[in-house]
C-alpha cells in the first residue's frame, strides 16, 4: 500500500467510529480537548494496563524490530538494482529472494505487532468499562438525579473508546516511527552526507505546513465533537419523544430544526476534510520536491562525483518516501492522543465522584428493641435540593404487621417517604429506622431484602415476563411466578399472550400497556415474599373492574405483612389500619377512614372528589384517569 493510500484508509476508518462513539452528551457541554500528556492520568491508567503490560512490551519490541527491517529494505533494493544493472544473475537472484523474504517478514511482524497491541488494548478497555459500570452501581441516586443519562452512557462507551484508540489507531506506533525517522537520517548521512543534505532541503517547509494545518484541523476536530454531541442529543430527544412530536404535528418544525444542526455538522466536517486533504497533498508535494532535488543534484554532479551511483539514488528515493509516511500520520495521531487524554480525564473524574451510595454501618450493629416498629421516621426533614424542603419534621411509626396508607396531593412527599424507608436517599435531619435499627447502621443489601416495592414508575427490563417477575432470583421459579400472577388475578391475561410466561419483554417494557406493566410489578413484589411491602400508586393504571378483582388479592398480599400503600384511589386503601394525610411535606391528619371522614378535613375533601369521579366512571363504564386534587 502506498503512503497516501494508507493515510486515506486510516482516516476513513476512524471517522465514523468517532461519530458513533460520542452519544447523546448534553449538547451544551463543550468538548474540551485536554493536554496531550498528563503524568497523573497515566499513573491512574496504569492499573488497567498493568495486567496486559507483557503483551504491550512484546508489541513494542516487535515494533522496533519492524522499524529496523524497514531500514534495511531500501539498502537491499539498491543492491538488487545494482546487480541488475551489472547483469550479475546469481547475485540478483540471491538478493531478490532476500528482499522478498524481508518484505514478507516485515508484513508478518507488522501483523503480529498490530494484533498483539490491539488485543492488549481491547482487554484493558474492557476492564476499564467494567470498572465504570461497577462504579455506576455504587453511585447514589442523588448523583443520577443531577446527571443526564447520556453523559453516563458516554463515560462507559465514548470516553473509553477514545482512550482505546490509543491502542487501536497505533498511536503508540509513533515510538517506532520516531526510531525509524532517526534511523533513516543516520543511514542516509552515513551513505552520502552531501546528497542527504540536499534531499532534506525542503524539510523546514514541512514543519511549517504541519504545524499550520495541525492547529486548524485540531480546532475543526474539536468542533466536530461538539456538533456530534449536539446532533446526538437532538436525535435522542426526538426519538424518545416521537409520540408527542407526531401527536402535536411537529414533524416539519423538527425536521427544519434538525436540518440546521445537520448543516452545521456538515460544514465543520467539510473543513476538517479540507485540512486533512491539504496536509496529505502538501506532504506528498514536499516529499516529491525532496526526491526531485535529490535527483537533480545527483544528475547534475554525477560526472564529477563517482560516489553518486545509480543504486544509491534508488536507495535514497526509497528512504525519502519512507521518511514522509509517518510525518503525515503525526498530525492525526496527535489529535487522537489528545482525545484519549480527554477521555481518561473524564473517566477518572467520574471515579473521583464522592456521591457514592453510603454502605452504612456507621455505628455497627445494634440490637433492635423487641417492640420496635417495622418502619419509623423520627423527626425527619429532607430535601432533594438544598433550600427546597420536601419533608419537614415528619414522624411516622408503622408497627409490624400494620397497614398504613399515605394520601395527599401531588408533590406532597408521599413517594419520598418510601424512598427514605428504602434508604435510596439519606435524611438531612432526624432518622429512619427499619425493624428498630437506623438504616444508616444496617447493611443496605440485607436491609432491602425485607422490602418488596411496586414503584410509581414501573420499570421492566428487557427479557421475558418470567425474568421480570422473578427479578430477585438468579433463576426465576416458574411455579412461584405463576402463583404470584394468579394471586393478583392476572394469570389468564399473561398466559393467553403468545409465549405465556416466556413472552418477550422489550426494553423498558415498551410492548406492554401501562396497566400490564403495573400488574407485572405487582407480581414481582408478591414473588419476592418479604415482611414489608411498599405499594406506590399500585392501582392507578388499572380499570375499576380489574381493580375490584385485585382488591382481594391485595388484601391477601398485605395479610401478615407490614404494608405502606401510597394511592390516589381512596377505594384501594379502605382496608388499611391507618391513613396518613400529607400536605406540602407535612403530616396534616392521621386516622382511620371513618375518623378522618368525621373530621371533615383534607381527607374528607379528597374523598368527596373521588366519590364524584367514581360515579362518573360507573356511567362511562371505564377508568377515568386520576384527578389531581389539592386539599387547599
Ligand atoms: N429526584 C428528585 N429530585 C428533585 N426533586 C424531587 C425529586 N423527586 C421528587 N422531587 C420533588 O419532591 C417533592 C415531593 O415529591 P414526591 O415524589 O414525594 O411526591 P408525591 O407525594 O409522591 O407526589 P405524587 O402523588 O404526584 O406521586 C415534589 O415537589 C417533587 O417535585
Ligand atoms: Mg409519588
Amino acid at each position: 500500500m502506498s503512503a497516501p493510500e494508507k493515510r486515506a484508509n486510516a482516516t476513513t476508518k476512524k471517522a465514523p467510529k468517532k461519530a458513533a462513539g460520542k452519544t447523546s452528551r448534553a449538547y451544551h457541554e463543550e468538548e474540551a480537548i485536554g493536554r496531550v500528556y498528563d503524568a497523573s492520568l497515566l499513573r491512574r491508567l496504569y492499573p488497567f494496563i498493568r495486567p496486559h503490560v507483557r503483551l504491550i512490551v512484546i508489541s513494542l519490541a516487535l515494533l522496533l524490530l519492524l522499524a529496523s527491517t524497514q531500514l534495511v529494505r531500501p539498502l537491499l533494493m539498491g543492491r538488487v538494482v545494482s546487480h541488475a544493472a551489472k547483469g550479475e544473475g546469481d547475485a540478483l537472484l540471491r538478493d531478490g529472494i532476500l528482499l522478498a523474504v524481508f518484505v514478507v517478514g516485515s508484513q508478518v511482524l507488522s501483523f503480529l505487532q498490530t494484533y498483539i497491541m490491539q488485543v492488549a488494548g481491547a482487554r484493558a478497555m474492557a476492564d476499564l468499562r467494567s470498572e465504570v459500570f461497577a462504579f455506576f452501581q455504587k453511585l447514589s441516586l442523588r448523583y443520577f438525579d443531577r446527571t443526564p443519562v447520556g453523559r453516563l452512557v458516554t463515560r462507559a462507551t465514548g470516553d473509553v473508546d477514545a482512550l482505546g484508540e490509543l491502542f487501536a489507531s497505533g498511536v503508540l506506533n509513533a515510538i517506532g516511527d520516531l526510531v525509524g525517522l532517526v534511523g533513516i537520517v543516520i543511514v542516509m548521512l552515513a551513505l552520502h552526507v552531501k546528497l542527504s543534505l540536499i534531499a532534506f532541503v525542503a524539510l523546514p517547509f514541512v514543519l511549517v505546513v504541519v504545524s499550520f494545518v495541525r492547529r486548524r484541523s485540531r480546532d475543526a476536530f474539536r468542533e466536530i465533537r461538539t456538533k456530534t454531541a449536539r446532533l446526538n442529543a437532538f436525535l435522542n430527544e426526538q426519538v424518545s419523544g416521537i409520540a408527542v412530536v407526531q401527536a402535536y404535528a411537529r414533524e416539519e418544525k423538527m425536521q427544519a430544526d434538525f436540518d440546521v444542526i445537520n448543516e452545521s455538522y456538515r460544514e465543520v466536517n467539510k473543513r476538517s476534510i479540507f485540512y486533512e486533504a491539504l496536509l496529505d497533498a502538501a506532504i506528498e508535494m514536499v516529499s516529491t520536491v525532496c526526491v526531485a532535488s535529490m535527483l537533480f543534484w545527483a544528475g547534475f554532479s554525477r560526472a564529477g562525483d563517482p560516489t553518486i551511483t545509480f543504486p544509491l539514488v534508488v536507495t535514497f528515493t526509497q528512504y525519502i518516501r519512507q521518511f514522509f509516511e509517518p510525518v503525515s500520520l503525526l498530525a492525526q495521531r496527535y489529535t487522537i492522543l489528545q482525545s484519549a487524554m480527554t477521555g481518561a480525564e473524564r473517566i477518572f473524574e467520574l471515579f473521583d465522584e464522592k456521591d457514592v451510595e453510603a454502605l452504612g454501618r456507621k455505628n455497627g450493629a445494634q440490637e433492635a428493641a423487641a417492640d420496635a416498629a417495622a418502619i419509623e421516621l423520627s423527626n425527619v426533614s429532607f430535601s432533594y435540593k438544598p433550600g427546597v424542603p420536601t419533608l419537614v419534621d415528619v414522624s411516622l411509626r408503622i408497627e409490624k404487621g400494620e397497614k398504613v396508607a399515605l394520601v395527599g396531593a401531588t408533590g406532597a412527599g408521599k413517594s419520598t417517604v418510601a424512598s427514605l424507608a428504602l434508604r435510596l436517599y439519606d435524611v438531612n435531619e432526624g432518622k429512619v429506622l427499619v425493624m428498630g435499627r437506623d438504616v444508616r447502621d444496617q447493611d443496605r443489601v440485607k436491609m432491602r431484602e425485607s422490602f418488596a416495592v411496586v414503584p410509581q414508575d414501573v420499570f421492566l427490563f428487557a427479557g421475558t415476563v418470567l425474568s421480570n417477575i422473578g427479578i430477585s432470583d438468579e433463576t426465576p421459579n416458574r411455579a412461584r411466578a405463576e402463583e404470584a400472577l394468579r394471586q393478583i388475578g392476572a394469570y389468564e391475561l399473561f398466559e393467553k399472550r403468545e409465549g405465556g410466561l416466556d413472552a418477550p419483554v422489550d426494553e423498558r417494557g415498551a410492548n406492554y400497556s401501562a396497566g400490564e406493566r403495573q400488574l407485572l410489578a405487582f407480581a414481582r413484589a408478591l414473588y419476592r415474599d418479604t415482611p414489608i411491602v411498599v405499594l406506590d400508586e399500585a392501582t392507578a393504571s388499572i380499570d375499576s373492574n380489574t381493580e375490584r378483582k385485585m382488591q382481594k388479592a391485595l388484601d391477601a398480599v398485605m395479610a401478615g405483612r407490614t404494608a405502606l400503600v401510597i394511592a390516589h384511589r381512596l377505594s384501594t386503601i379502605r382496608a388499611v389500619d391507618r391513613i396518613v394525610v400529607f400536605h406540602k411535606g407535612h403530616i396534616v391528619e392521621t386516622g382511620t377512614h371513618e375518623e378522618l371522614l368525621s373530621k371533615n378535613g383534607v381527607y374528607a375533601r379528597l374523598h368527596r372528589l373521588q366519590f364524584a369521579r367514581e360515579k362518573l366512571e360507573k356511567v362511562a363504564g371505564e377508568s377515568v384517569s386520576p384527578i389531581e386534587v389539592s386539599p387547599s
